[in-house]
């Protein structure tokens, strides 16, 4: 029997509650140090992203090296990517906004890889056309958050795949059964899809080395719970000669029914806010959402409520506190008892509401260029 607190995090499995220090030590990644915060805020500009600032990503893997070679004229690129399952949620966005902050500050290429074939191989009730379907969908979501048409580039798995399989040859020659095996928790029931599928995951992140047929280097922001694929594309970089990929790593976003993570694996639909919910549902789902309140009016006024455990605070401080001052003001009055839960729901459903009308404008907008950004040719055969 597993201890109460165990927990269990891999691509495509998170169970129990995670303790994101012991997941770092688990996985081995760094810490995303003050320093290194220091260093990015100097960079961008005397910018840093609420998500850098709020502590929202924590961890990393050679980030240093990386900002060491972009201060010296070494320019990287980004890549995060996305698996199709279903309608994008708020946390989704989180990899995405970084990029798009990372792309408008230092105008650096995006590599989006809409994996429209993991899913599929991955969850047993989906069909090829929902998984297609649902790329796309995501698609015009995440490039609604601002990325630049100039230099975002999209993988579309089913349909980028002779741009990607030259490389995906030669990155899956390197990958042993036993490694994925011991990587992802596969079984001998596994099918064979997703064992090849991380060699996929992998391609982008050498890709324009590739293409240029020079190191170029390459950021991944990402959940912590997608850094197994990339130990493995990490530990087949140098063999092939590209150059490891950095990558700065998110915490997970709580599910609004205060049990785990953000996730609509199975019947939880009301465990997140979907993009394309009516204004309706997203009011009907805040309203029931779990958070770190008390039992009575009474109680909370005397004691406080926990903000730390509460799925409302959780989107306040991933998304919709536009500054750090309305942040900290939802934070301090939550944990005093001044703010009591109905109020401190009212004031984010209005937020969420304003963000989903201008999300729906942007998106219409991205709609025009997103198909002339998927890559389908490979530079050079081979
Ligand atoms: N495996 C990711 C998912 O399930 C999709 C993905 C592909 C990805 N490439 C990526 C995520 C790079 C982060 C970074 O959604």
């Amino acid at each position: 029997m597993p201890a109460p607190d165990d927990f269990v995090v891999t691509p495509y499995e998170v169970k129990g509650k995670v303790d994101y220090d012991r997941l770092r030590e688990r996985f081995g990644t760094q810490e995303l140090s003050p320093e290194l915060l220091a260093r990015l805020h100097h960079l961008a500009g005397g910018e840093l992203h609420p998500l850098l600032r709020r502590g929202v990503y924590y961890s990393q893997r050679d980030l240093g090296p990386l900002l060491d070679g972009y201060a010296n004229g070494r320019p990287f690129f980004l890549y995060s990517g996305r698996g199709p399952s279903g309608p994008l949620h708020t946390s989704h966005l989180l990899q995405f906004d970084l990029c798009q902050w990372f792309q408008r500050r230092l105008g650096v290429p995006m590599y989006i890889q809409i994996t429209d074939d993991e899913k599929f191989w991955a969850r047993s009730g989906l069909t090829r056309e929902e998984t297609a379907h649902w790329g796309l969908e995501n698609l015009y979501d995440i490039l609604a958050l601002g990325f630049d048409p100039k230099r975002t580039h999209i993988f579309f798995d089913s349909r980028s795949i002779a741009a990607l399989y030259p490389l995906a040859i030669r990155v899956a020659r390197k990958i042993s059964y036993s490694n994925v095996k011991a990587v992802f928790g596969f079984t001998p029931s596994t099918n064979i899809g997703l064992g090849f599928y991380t060699a996929l995951q992998s391609v982008p992140a050498f890709w324009p080395s590739w293409a240029e047929g020079r190191a170029v280097p390459c950021l991944i922001p990402c959940g912590i719970d997608q850094d197994p694929h990339f130990r493995l594309t990490r530990d087949v970089a140098e063999g092939l000669g590209y150059p490891k990929p950095a990558l700065v790593h998110s915490k997970m976003v709580p599910g609004l029914l205060g049990e785990g993570v953000m996730s609509t694996t199975g019947n939880r639909a009301d465990d997140a806010l979907f993009l394309n919910d009516p204004p309706k549902v997203v009011e009907r789902k805040l309203r029931a959402a779990f958070t770190g309140g008390r039992a009575t009016v009474e109680e909370q006024r005397r004691l406080g409520a926990v903000p730390e455990v509460c799925s409302i605070w959780a989107l306040w401080r991933t998304r919709f506190a536009e500054s750090d001052e309305k942040f900290e003001e939802v934070t301090r009055s939550c944990r005093s008892g001044e703010l009591l839960c109905g109020d401190c729901k009212g004031q984010l459903i209005e937020r969420v509401h304003a963000f989903y009308e201008t999300h729906a404008d942007a998106r219409e907008k991205a709609k025009s260029w997103a198909e002339s950004a998927i890559v389908t040719e490979p530079p050079r055969p081979l």
